[in-house]
């Protein structure tokens, strides 16, 4: 949420600034800008895209090695030039960018205000550039970075910023506090980005800051300290990112390239990790904290969006193989609420970007109660990473879209491995059916890839229902959560109104909304809920609702009732979710594209969402 970049070397910085942008510009894309120390201090912000931004200052910033730029999502304040980043102070010493929110920012205006301050944006970015400002001209003897140390200390909230001050034309400051920064080691040159992806094409040497560490970047050197001034030592990490991935190759959009990256990047969520033929699920990550699963009379599992609906899938895999009670809590709401939680509970946090705000609050509240919290993270380096004590990574490679997909299948590829090797270790699954479903996972990418072989029979489906204002999306069991994350993704990148539910509690309310205007996706192959999901179809066609199932290859009983039907391949019911879902990706991104949106930003949104 919200994205910054920065470079001070010898290189030109505005073209790695707006590379960079354009690689961070899934964290939000509302308006974008750069500042550039070039003798003097400049500042370009537009309204709009990184690419209204690259149009807007061709030919003025052509020099300058010294750099920070900034793509918004808008908290404080709609998106416009006036408030887009960076903001410069009110006497033009400063220029920030920066990602979170100052919570106490309408106390500090007031204080400021009282010395004279005066403010053209409606951020609380801008309340932190004059702060620092003011602490500046306090004294003469006042170094940037320590007006920057001072201001933070006045400040509640999160942040991540980059500074660059007019006198000090050889230095960028940094800082960071619940939004991610990552340093980039290069040659006499640095570089700052909210994620490594900006960073990998220049250095495989990062540094990722900790919370309230400051970092002073030069040319010929680099410090870190902390708001409170103690030194702070240096953790340098190695990155292996492929550039390849950040791009479309023959796709016109992230998504779809995503979406049909799922059989492969399944594979390499389970590669090495399912062993000797299949008898053997290893997870290195876990190895210190099994006993400690194992032992557990509760485990809670905490996301937030997509991430939360595999958390769904995981209870009803944990609690029918494993035999252990699980609760699956939004973020935000777990972060406030009283849980009674203790040492001999296990929480699951499960988050893509490992940056979400509310997951990253929810993880520091159960490690306080004495919890074992272990992360299931696609970014390596993530803060969720770094801060749990022990984790698995679903190794999906980059996510760019930002409505979720290989990212969900990777964590439910994870979930079900955790799942199947608990139940092992616990006696609470026989060796035949242990060996069956793995097998059964195994077999998933195969399937996978016949699904998206179809793909042009789920487009015919969406020229037919994408002028459909309300949607409905209907699974039961392991199904359920699917219908969940059908009915998001379809609402996220189509704005069409679509509600999942439970099959079975249609009739306690969903059903009322059922006319012959009314899609309904009802996810339904064969398993022990056929029969009974059948009936919920009955129900609607009775009412004339337009269903659009998806069911087993095969299925005859269902081709003469619904009005569309999908076919999916035979799978054990514990592993049909990673097939199923994939219909309900490809139909979601066909509508959003026949309504002429843009599926990789759709709007309001931003992949990862940095503040609360
Ligand atoms: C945002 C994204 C969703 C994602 C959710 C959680 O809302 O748009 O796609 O599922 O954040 O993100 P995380 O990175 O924690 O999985």
């Amino acid at each position: 949420m919200c994205g910054i970049v920065g470079y001070i070397g010898d290189k030109k910085a505005f073209p790695i600034l707006i590379g960079g942008l354009k690689r961070l510009e899934y964290r939000g894309y509302d308006s974008a800008g750069v500042a550039l120390l070039n003798g003097s201090l400049e500042n370009y912000k537009k309204k709009g895209k990184v690419s209204d931004l690259e149009a807007f200052v061709a030919g003025k910033a052509d020099d300058g090695t010294i750099g920070i730029g900034h793509t918004r999502w808008a908290t404080h304040g709609e998106p416009s030039d006036k408030n887009a980043h960076p903001h410069v102070s009110m006497n033009g010493h400063f220029s920030i960018v920066h990602n979170g929110i100052i919570e106490n920012y309408a106390q500090l205006k007031r204080d400021l205000e009282t010395h004279g301050y005066t403010f053209a944006s409606d951020t609380d970015t801008e309340v932190l550039a004059n702060l620092i400002e003011y602490f500046y001209l306090q004294d003469d003897e006042m170094s940037s970075e320590a007006a920057v140390q001072l201001a933070l200390s006045k400040v509640v909230g999160a942040y991540g910023i980059a500074v660059l001050c007019k006198k000090e034309t050889e230095k960028i400051v940094v800082a960071r506090k619940g939004s991610p920064l990552v340093v980039g080691l290069g040659s006499g040159e640095y570089f700052i980005a909210s994620d490594a992806s900006p960073i990998a094409e220049y250095t495989n040497q990062v540094i990722y800051l900790n919370d309230e560490d400051i970092a002073i970047l030069q040319k010929d050197g680099f410090t870190l300290s902390n708001v409170q001034n103690t030194p702070v030592s240096l953790k340098i990490s190695n990155i292996d990112m492929e550039i390849g991935a950040m791009d479309k190759g023959d796709y016109d959009y992230f998504m779809l390239k995503e979406i049909h990256e799922q059989p492969k990047t399944i594979e390499e969520t389970f590669r090495g990790r399912l062993q000797n033929d299949y008898s053997e699920i290893v997870l290195g990550g876990l190895l210190n904290v099994f006993p400690k699963i194992e032992a557990a009379k509760r485990i809670v599992i905490i996301g937030c969006g997509t991430s939360w609906h595999a958390g769904l899938i995981a209870e009803y895999l944990f609690e029918e193989y494993a035999q252990v009670s699980v609760e699956v809590e939004y973020a935000s709401e777990f972060r406030y609420r009283k849980p009674v939680l203790s040492s001999d509970d296990v929480v699951i946090l499960i988050s893509q970007s490992g940056e979400t705000a509310d997951t990253l609050a929810a993880l520091e509240l159960a490690k306080s109660k004495g919890a074992t919290v272990i992360g299931i993270c696609n970014v390596v380096g993530s803060t969720l990473s770094r801060e749990t004590e022990a984790g698995v990574y679903t190794h999906a490679g980059v996510e760019i879209g930002v409505a979720s997909t290989k990212a969900f299948t990777a964590q439910v590829t994870v979930l079900t491995m955790i799942a199947l090797k608990l139940a092992k270790r616990k006696g609470t699954i026989s060796n035949d059916d242990y060996k069956m479903l793995v097998k059964e996972l195994a077999e998933i990418p195969e399937k996978g890839r016949a699904i998206l072989s179809d793909g042009e029979k789920i487009k015919a489906i969406a020229e037919k229902y994408h002028e459909a204002v309300n949607a409905l999306y209907l699974g039961r069991g392991y199904l359920f959560p699917v219908a969940l994350e059908g009915a998001l993704k379809l609402k996220e990148i189509s704005y069409i109104h679509a509600e999942g539910y439970a099959a079975g509690e249609m009739k306690h309310g969903p059903i009322a909304l059922v006319d012959n205007n009314l899609p309904v996706v009802v996810v339904a192959p064969q398993d022990d809920y056929y029969e009974k999901v059948v009936s919920n179809i009955q129900e609607v066609k009775a009412r004339k609702g337009n269903v659009i199932a998806i069911v087993t290859e095969g299925d005859k009983g269902l081709k003469e009732m619904v009005n569309d039907i999908i076919e999916i391949p035979k799978s054990h019911p514990a592993v049909a979710p990673l097939l199923a879902v994939i219909p309900l990706q490809l139909m979601a991104y066909h509508i959003a594209l026949l309504k002429g949106c843009n599926v990789d930003q759709p709007r309001n949104l931003a992949k990862s969402v940095t503040v609360e």
